[in-house]
């Protein structure tokens, strides 16, 4: 393949899931929910306020969208908002994407990080799953003040690594952020852990891994 990697970060390196079920006891039996709805309202606060010309870092999103999740689920105690904020925080990555990136810097490849998250979250999240030893470069649309998937964001990777689209593999499991990856030139592939269908079938990854696992195997 390509000898530069970039991954996306929320879903894919750091499971977002992973805040709720640390507090899964005081959560209560609606905490799946209650956190798929605190992802999907991140995500389109980030789209909405990008296609209105807006922008609010994506921690003030994250804390917006966890509000708006405790109020539509209200058998969540809200009052572990502050715990579940400060496990977002600091979220595990997926062991498997601890493995990929060692691997993957083993094989003498380049990584990197492209996320929404804000400079402080992925300095947070980085350091809580000890992998900054396995990362070349961590880029955050900030810089940009616009969000995933403007084409200007997937440019700040071929602008840090001084290289063509055509050099880098991305890789994600949104498959939105694949397609937005693959519009503009990468090599697409698409981590499917949850067996979710298809889409986005004009802007097809090169492959689809159900986890990271096999990634450093086919770098
Ligand atoms: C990110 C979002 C898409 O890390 O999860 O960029």
């Amino acid at each position: 393949m390509t000898s530069i990697f970039v991954l996306d970060a929320y879903g894919t390196l750091f499971d977002v899931h992973a805040a709720i079920a640390r507090h899964r006891a005081q959560a209560g039996p609606d905490a799946d929910r209650a956190s798929a709805i605190w992802r999907a309202k991140q995500l389109e606060y980030s789209w909405t306020l990008t296609l209105a010309g807006q922008y609010e870092n994506f921690w003030v999103l994250t804390e917006r969208a966890l509000d708006y999740a405790l109020a539509l689920v209200p058998s969540v105690d809200k009052s572990l908002k502050p715990a579940l904020l400060d496990s977002y925080f600091k979220l595990d990555a997926f062991p498997d994407a601890r493995m990929a990136l060692k691997a993957l810097k083993a094989k003498g490849r380049k990584t990197g990080i492209l996320s929404n998250g804000s400079p402080a979250m992925l300095e947070s999240a980085v350091a809580a799953a000890a992998i900054g030893d396995d990362l070349d470069a961590v880029l955050s649309v900030d810089t940009l003040k616009m969000f995933k998937p403007r084409p200007e964001v997937y440019a700040l990777v071929t602008d840090r690594f001084k290289c063509r689209p055509g050099d880098v593999t991305f890789v994600s499991s949104n498959r939105w952020d694949v397609m937005a990856g693959v519009r503009v030139g990468f090599h697409g592939l698409w981590v499917n852990r949850a067996n979710l269908p298809d889409e986005y079938q004009d802007f097809a990854p090169e492959r689809t891994l159900n986890d990271l696992s096999s990634l450093a195997g086919i770098a």
